[in-house]
């Protein structure tokens, strides 16, 4: 744990961080990297966001709720989810009144989801640190949790209906797909199917609900928000399947987790199932190598590379970039802004990282 003052709450404050309360600028640099004005809108607009998340003095109701700001600022986060919200209102009204709220109700509910998945998977660190169940406790935790999600209800509620019902719809779906995850797919249930379903709940319900409550917020027309909805859904599964590949792939440097860590977690990520489906006589050491769960420590390397030679990292890169495809298809209907232009730039982003 970095050393910082300790407050009477017992969680450290977050001196010196200015930086981690700004969305991740390589990510928005990355997106419109031809249109700097564009870019500065959005990032100013995400820096306004920025305040909802805190608790205000009226939450001064626990001195770990106010706490709980601190640790906030200190865990950052790339803030995709209020950028797709920002995005989702550009093809309204983008100067509509609660879009901040709304992409701050969007951050909120992930961050829950984090806070609550975090416990769950006994995970200690999150980026690099402390989670939040490291620092309070377990008990604790979900209770920040629970607040959370009260701040992203409190909020919706001063947006209105139609955020109220996008908020709760979401909240439900992520618990239905971390349910999904933890029960496993059942018998007679094809574990591809059952994968699809768990992304749905776990990764793309909330990114779809971003771009929703912007562009309804925004007053976007009604098939425009759909396009922008079912492209959430697309990119969400893309998303998933890319963090996938990530996982088999990418050094810790780049994503923070160190590599194989899923492998060895026995995590069922779509590349694990497609190598114990597959019927290539090649891949039958990774295939006994898997049939287990979890994979052993002393064997994470040799599965790595397994998974190098074989053909399954292919055939996951080519449902990624169905998907992705898909998601691409749903812009098609919609008109030409930077928005649309960076939610096409976001597709390459995703594709490219994990390619
Ligand atoms: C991260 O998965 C977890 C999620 C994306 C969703 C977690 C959902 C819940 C805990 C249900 C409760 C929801 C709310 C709204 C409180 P991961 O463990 O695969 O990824 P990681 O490596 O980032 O932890
Ligand atoms: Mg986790």
């Amino acid at each position: 744990m970095k050393a910082g003052h300790m407050d009477d709450t017992g969680i450290s404050g977050a001196p010196g961080l200015p930086s981690a309360l700004l969305p991740d600028q390589l990510l928005l640099d990355r997106l419109l990297p031809s249109d700097p004005a564009f870019g500065a809108r959005m990032r100013e607009a995400l820096a306004g966001a920025e305040q909802w998340l805190r608790p205000g003095a009226d939450d001064a109701l626990h001195p770990r709720i106010a706490a709980l700001g601190g640790h906030l600022a200190e865990a950052g986060g790339k803030r995709l989810r209020p950028l797709l919200v920002l995005l989702g209102a550009e093809f309204g009204d983008p100067g509509a009144p609660g879009i901040g709220q709304a992409a701050a109700v969007a951050e909120l509910v992930h961050l829950a989801s984090l806070c609550h998945d975090d416990i769950m998977d006994g995970a200690d660190t999150r980026r690099g640190r402390p989670s939040v169940h490291a620092r309070w406790g377990e008990r604790a935790a979900v209770l920040g949790g629970d607040w959370l999600l009260a701040r992203a209800a409190q909020l919706a509620a001063g947006l209105g209906a139609a955020a109220v019902q996008l908020n709760a719809r979401a909240a439900g779906r992520l618990v239905a797909g971390q349910l999904h995850e933890l029960t496993g797919p059942g018998p007679g249930v094809d574990p591809v199917t059952h994968y699809f379903r768990v992304a749905a709940g776990k990764t793309a319900a909330l990114l779809a609900m971003s771009l929703g409550i912007g562009a309804v917020q925004a007053g976007t027309p009604a098939g425009d928000t759909a396009a922008l909805t079912e492209y959430g859904e697309q990119l969400g599964i893309a998303f998933q399947v890319a963090d996938d590949l990530l996982d088999l792939r990418a050094p810790a440097a780049d994503t923070g987790k160190e590599r194989g860590r899923d492998l060895l977690a026995g995590v069922r990520s779509l590349p694990v199932l497609l190598a114990r489906e597959s019927a290539d006589p090649a891949d039958a050491e990774l295939r006994a190598l898997l049939a287990g769960g979890a994979v052993p420590a002393a064997d994470a390397a040799r599965a790595l590379a397994l998974f190098e030679r074989s053909g399954v990292l292919t055939e996951t890169e080519a449902v990624m970039h169905r998907r992705l495809d898909r998601a691409r298809a749903a812009l098609d209907a919609l008109p030409d802004r930077p928005a649309r232009r960076a939610l096409f730039a976001l597709c390459d982003h995703v594709a490219l990282r994990a390619g």
